[in-house]
């Protein structure tokens, strides 16, 4: 299709695709899930899971997304349709829109705490606060979660998710080049830059409290570079590390697919998805290893990160690190660098989440862009409301659960299924090498075809069996929470059949074509 949107230069696709995967994930996720499982104890897992899955699926979903720009779609549920002709397999695609726009939901607004943070940090808003307990409290305050007198209500947190959904909609009104595309330039090399200060300005922490000598950089660059061999026979480890690096990656969610749509037919996909892979692992595990982790343990200790670790992905970001900047140098001023940090990974990724369904509706309905920006931006808003009002009761966590983090994992396995064995790993591989920059890791093939699938099973299975049944009888959550989590998980299956009936009405323009691509 001739008028499709796309990408101005090659570099602009490289720090698009860059600006979404590199995300919270990689400076907020990632800390929390190496500390939780134990630092070096996690590493190998996780690089395990970077060669098997990471840089094997990046460029099977790279592959998928160009062969479905080729035919004018720019979503997976019509990418997944041209690889098999089965009337389930637009359906199977549709997760790729289900996921990308459910996380978007309230992926805008923790952005849009980090936006918040910013301009706390640089006017001082929680100077004084030198306690985790007391820095919780400014937090859940300004989540509307409590009250105190630091935040009557939810207003400024509303304020600042006002104007993050508004830049994202400024972002997405300029299209593919001339907004997605813009942005990265600008946002992506700032982001390195700030991450490479903060990075240097931690390792320069050495020994912050003397009565603590043990609590230093080195020991907390230890913490995650000291591989721990023992940890390995627990599957737990072995999950999140399968799970951080499909949150992190991008992998699993369907916005991959819809950037490299915008890619013309001959284009490289293997170097491309490869300098994806590598950027973010540099942001994650370099940067995002480094800032949080490593300053945690100088200024708290293993122990204590740990135990931060545990209270979540928040705790680590907007309550340790704060309290941090409190006691160094400049500290207002690093913190808000720190916040402007995420706050430019978060953007990125945003608008990544939000494009799949504007290409549904452009290419299904041919809205004007501004249009169809425009119901996306509607819809986000409104169903962001109870994320925002309900927070106190766990309904984000629940949409995270389902849809963060078993969703992505569903659909890689069901799509790599798809890739490797209905379309055919042969032609699969054809795709991949196609006008390839890079000759692909040649033992990818078969790691795509028989390994990656049979690790997501592996997973999958695990998972349905020891975790599943306790958290669908909702244990541990409080009576009061229940009809929250319950109203989350409404909210999932009603966005999820939603989707589905949006798909099949616009199919029936591509049914001719259905596994076209696989002939
Ligand atoms: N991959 C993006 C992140 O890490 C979504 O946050």
């Amino acid at each position: 299709m001739s008028n499709r949107q796309r990408w101005a230069t090659r570099s602009g696709l490289i720090l698009a695709l860059a600006g979404n995967a590199i995300g919270l994930g990689n400076f907020l996720r990632f800390p929390v899930q190496a500390a939780q499982n134990g630092g070096g104890a996690f590493m190998i897992p996780y690089f395990f899971a970077l060669l098997v899955i990471g840089l094997p699926m990046m460029w099977l979903e790279c592959a998928i997304g160009r062969l479905g720009g080729k035919h004018g779609h720019g979503h997976a549920a019509g990418m997944i349709d041209l690889l098999w002709d089965h009337p389930a397999a637009k359906y199977v695609g549709s997760l790729g829109l289900f996921i990308p726009f459910t996380i978007g939901i309230y992926y805008v607004y923790i952005s849009s705490w980090t936006l918040a943070f910013s301009v706390f940090s640089l006017v001082g808003s929680y100077s004084g606060l030198t306690t985790r307990a007391e820095m919780g409290a400014f937090l859940s305050a300004f989540q509307g979660v409590t009250v105190n007198n630091h935040f009557g209500s939810v207003a400024t947190a509303y304020l600042a998710y006002l104007a993050t959904l508004g830049l994202t909609v400024s972002v997405l009104l300029g299209g593919v080049a001339r907004g997605i595309e813009r942005l990265a330039k600008v946002a992506i090399p700032t982001l390195f830059l700030l991450g490479a200060f903060l990075a240097a300005r931690v390792l320069m922490f050495g020994t912050p409290d003397p009565a603590h000598p043990d609590w230093n950089v080195s020991n907390g660059l230890g913490f995650v570079w000291n591989p721990d061999f023992a940890a390995l026979a627990d599957p737990g480890v072995w999950v999140a590390a399968a799970g951080q690096i499909f949150f992190s990656l991008s992998i699993g969610w369907g916005i991959i697919h819809t950037y490299v749509s915008y890619l013309r037919e001959d284009d490289d996909v293997a170097l491309t998805g490869m300098s994806t892979v590598g950027l973010n692992e540099f942001a994650e595990v370099l940067l995002g290893g480094t800032i949080a982790l490593t300053a945690a343990v100088a200024f708290f200790g293993v122990t204590a990160t740990e135990d931060i670790a545990n209270g979540g992905a928040f705790d680590l970001g907007f309550q340790a690190m704060p309290l941090i900047f409190e006691r160094i140098a400049f500290g207002n001023f690093i913190g808000c660098l720190w916040f402007l940090l995420l706050f430019f990974a978060g953007l990125t990724s945003a608008v990544a989440m939000a494009q799949p369904m504007i290409a549904l509706l452009e290419e299904g309905w041919n809205l004007s862009r501004r249009r169809a920006v425009a119901i996306v931006a509607a819809a986000f808003f409104v169903l962001t409301q109870p994320v925002i009002f309900f927070h106190g009761y766990g309904f984000l966590d629940e949409l995270d659960y389902w849809v963060g983090t078993v969703g992505l994992m569903v659909f890689a396995l069901l799509e790599v299924v798809v890739f490797a064995w209905i379309y055919g790993i042969d032609k699969g591989w054809e795709q991949i090498n196609r006008g390839a920059a890079i000759k692909p890791w040649p033992l990818s093939k078969p790691v795509t075809k028989y390994l990656t699938p049979a690790f997501l099973a592996t997973i999958l299975i695990w998972w349905l069996i020891s975790e599943v049944p306790a958290k669908l009888a909702m244990e541990g959550v409080a009576p009061e929470a229940r009809p929250y989590v319950i109203g989350a998980r409404l909210m999932v299956l009603g966005l999820l059949l939603g989707i589905f009936a949006l798909v099949r009405q616009v199919s029936a323009n591509w049914s001719s074509e259905s596994g076209e691509a696989g002939k």
